[in-house]
């Protein structure tokens, strides 16, 4: 089963759980595990994560209101709600009208989060050499490793006592913790569920330089923010040698398509996640890479867990 669909040119509905069950597919030796899935209740996000917000679900019919009251939208998010109209109808034919709240999924987490010793302070790595999968203890925890995999757990600024000068990468994918309020604040209210978070000195620090070869292709998660949007172009890439040649939006939708909150005026919350994409001046796929795509999907409840890209 496919983990994606094209619903129009540059616009894709992903499905995250079926992106995860086909990487896992048949890849176990033992016999006991054939597949590995996520839990299909962390996706059951039925309503915006505000569904109480009146304007709720009334956006591109209520424009004159929200003219007159609000700030206008900036070009990207002005760009993104117009996809999302466009696309509105297909979405919501390839999805599922469902249960009336996200309880739940939240709940779940919630008891996730309560029930794991993972500690990402503590530095370990390993090797899965085989072309399977498999499941293994560490600390109590019990951990799936995917096929021709090495891993480091570790904080990112040991990064060059793990990585060694002359590894160059195909792909260098970072989702940083970006430095924000929402994360301090759930901190705050629960220790285990937020986490810690770099300056953009931190993450520009990284020592990425030295790991690119002429075609690696780097992809940065970014919150709106304006600040980490212009760090990303402007200070990192240029850093790291890289050009800027796409981004790409992660819209984040309910199990019947509307956005998971309302598009919002610049600086503030919205319901996407944009993906810059970089390459080296001398790259030979510059020319060729896809600038701009819009992925639909239904996220996890577990907080910033993104989407597989795979086949997109
Ligand atoms: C935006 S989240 C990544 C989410 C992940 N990509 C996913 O899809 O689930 C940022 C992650 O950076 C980790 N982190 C925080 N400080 C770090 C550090 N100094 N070095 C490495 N990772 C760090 C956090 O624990 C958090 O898991």
């Amino acid at each position: 089963m496919e983990s994606y669909e094209e619903i129009s040119e540059n616009t894709y509905l992903l499905n995250h759980s079926i992106g995860v069950e086909n990487l896992y597919r048949d890849s176990f030796t033992n016999y006991k595990v054939k597949n590995a899935r996520l839990n299909s209740i962390l996706f059951e996000i039925h309503v915006p994560y505000d569904s109480k917000d009146e304007n709720y679900g009334n956006q591109t019919s209520n424009k004159r209101k929200r003219l007159k009251t609000l700030k206008p939208f900036d070009e990207t998010t002005q760009k993104i709600l117009e996809n999302h109209s466009l696309v509105n109808t297909q979405l919501r034919r390839n999805l599922n009208k469902n249960a009336a709240n996200n309880k739940k999924a939240l709940e779940f987490v919630d008891n996730f989060n309560a029930c794991s010793n993972y500690d990402s302070e503590r530095c370990f790595r390993g090797q899965n050499s085989s072309v399977h999968s498999v499941i293994t203890e560490m600390d109590g925890e019990s951990f799936i490793i995917p096929p021709s995999v090495t891993f480091i757990n570790s904080s990112v600024d040991r990064f060059s006592e793990y990585i060694a000068q002359h590894n160059k990468f195909d792909l260098i994918v970072l989702d940083p913790p970006w430095w924000n309020k929402y994360i301090r604040r759930i901190k705050a209210v629960n220790a285990k569920s937020g986490y810690k978070m770099l300056t953009n000195a931190d993450i520009k620090a990284i020592p990425l330089e030295r790991h690119l070869h002429e075609n690696t292709l780097v992809l940065v998660w970014c919150t709106n923010a304006l600040s980490h949007i212009e760090a990303v172009s402007k200070d990192f890439f240029p850093k790291w040698g890289v050009e800027l040649v796409g981004c790409w939006y992660w819209i984040k939708i309910t199990s019947s398509g509307e956005p998971v909150c309302k598009f919002n005026e610049p600086q503030q919350k919205q319901p996407y996640e944009r993906l810059f994409i970089g390459l080296p001046a001398e790259s030979t796929m510059s020319t060729t890479f896809p600038r701009e795509r819009f992925l639909y999907s239904v996220p996890s409840a577990i907080h910033s867990h993104k989407p597989p890209l795979y086949g997109t």
